[in-house]
């Protein structure tokens, strides 16, 4: 019997590139989003079970999975995936912007697993991968509500990677640095700005490359795993030289 992943956004950027890498495999793809046009692309290109899902609405998780589940009978791997982002200064990003990035970001992530929990608890080996950011390991000027979102999602990861050993699921994070999707492009309302422009030199790293740490995230014993080697040297930053860290984004934002 084939493997199972249900990966949330699965119709567009890493969660598009995650569920080739894992079909290359011979796992069997389940995806949720809002994108019906996209999801019907990738159920084409690749037998994937495709539904229609916000993950802001907990009904429509259950469902989503049970279908799922119904048709595998099984529940290997959760990714949960789907997010957004507003670029822009705090005061400039209008609080129902801000709102919206917890919606998605957080309390989509909280309702997904609800949802999947019994039906990883059901599979042996069975594991929740959780999308969060570097973002979630250096608060990050412009993606500020984006950024707590994403330190959210590592404390959820780091605890329930506790709670759920008593279930036989294991827990990972993935944190990309930057990577080339069109959320990118995201800005908000308040500012003509989006992240690509904030960038500078920093790297972009490719979707294959969020995919790859992906799959090993699914299978190996870490807790955390990082995409891409700037955001390796981020994370020791934070921890090594938080001062200067600090210091430079102070001087990057006094003006
Ligand atoms: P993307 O915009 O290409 O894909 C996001 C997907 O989520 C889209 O298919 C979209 O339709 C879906 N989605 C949005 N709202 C949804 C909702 N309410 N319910 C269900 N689906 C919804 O963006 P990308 O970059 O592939 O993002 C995937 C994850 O990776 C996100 O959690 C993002 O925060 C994270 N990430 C991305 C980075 C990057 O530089 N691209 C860096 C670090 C983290």
């Amino acid at each position: 019997m084939s493997k199972t992943i249900f990966i949330s956004g699965g119709a567009s950027g890493i969660g598009l590139a995650a569920a080739r890498r894992f079909h290359r495999e011979g796992w069997r793809i389940g995806i949720g989003d809002i994108d019906t046009a996209g999801m019907a692309r990738v159920a084409q290109e690749l037998n994937a079970f495709t539904t229609p899902l916000d993950v802001r609405d907990a009904a429509q998780w259950h469902a989503a999975l049970a279908d799922f589940v119904g048709e595998t009978g099984r529940l290997d791997a959760l990714l949960n995936n789907a997010g957004i982002a507003r670029y822009g200064m705090f005061e400039d990003i209008t609080p129902d912007e801000s709102e919206l990035q917890v919606d998605i970001n957080l309390k989509g992530v909280i309702n997904g697993v609800y949802a999947a929990l019994p039906h990883l608890k059901a599979t042996p080996g069975s594991r929740l991968i959780n999308v969060a950011s570097v973002a979630g390991i250096v608060g990050s000027p412009g993606l500020a509500v984006y950024s707590a979102t994403k330190h959210a999602m590592r404390g959820l990861s780091e605890a329930l990677d506790a709670e759920f050993t008593r279930h036989g699921v294991a827990v990972t994070c993935v944190m990309p640095f930057f990577v080339e999707t069109p959320i990118l492009d995201a800005g908000s309302k308040g500012s003509n700005r989006s992240i690509r422009d904030a960038i500078g030199k920093a790297p972009i790293y490719t979707v294959n490359d969020a995919a790859e740490v992906i799959w090993q995230a699914a299978h190996g014993s870490e807790r955390e795993y990082i995409v891409g080697k700037a955001g390796r040297q981020a994370n020791f930053a934070r921890r090594f030289m938080p001062g200067r860290l600090r210091k430079r984004m102070k001087a990057a934002f006094a003006r």
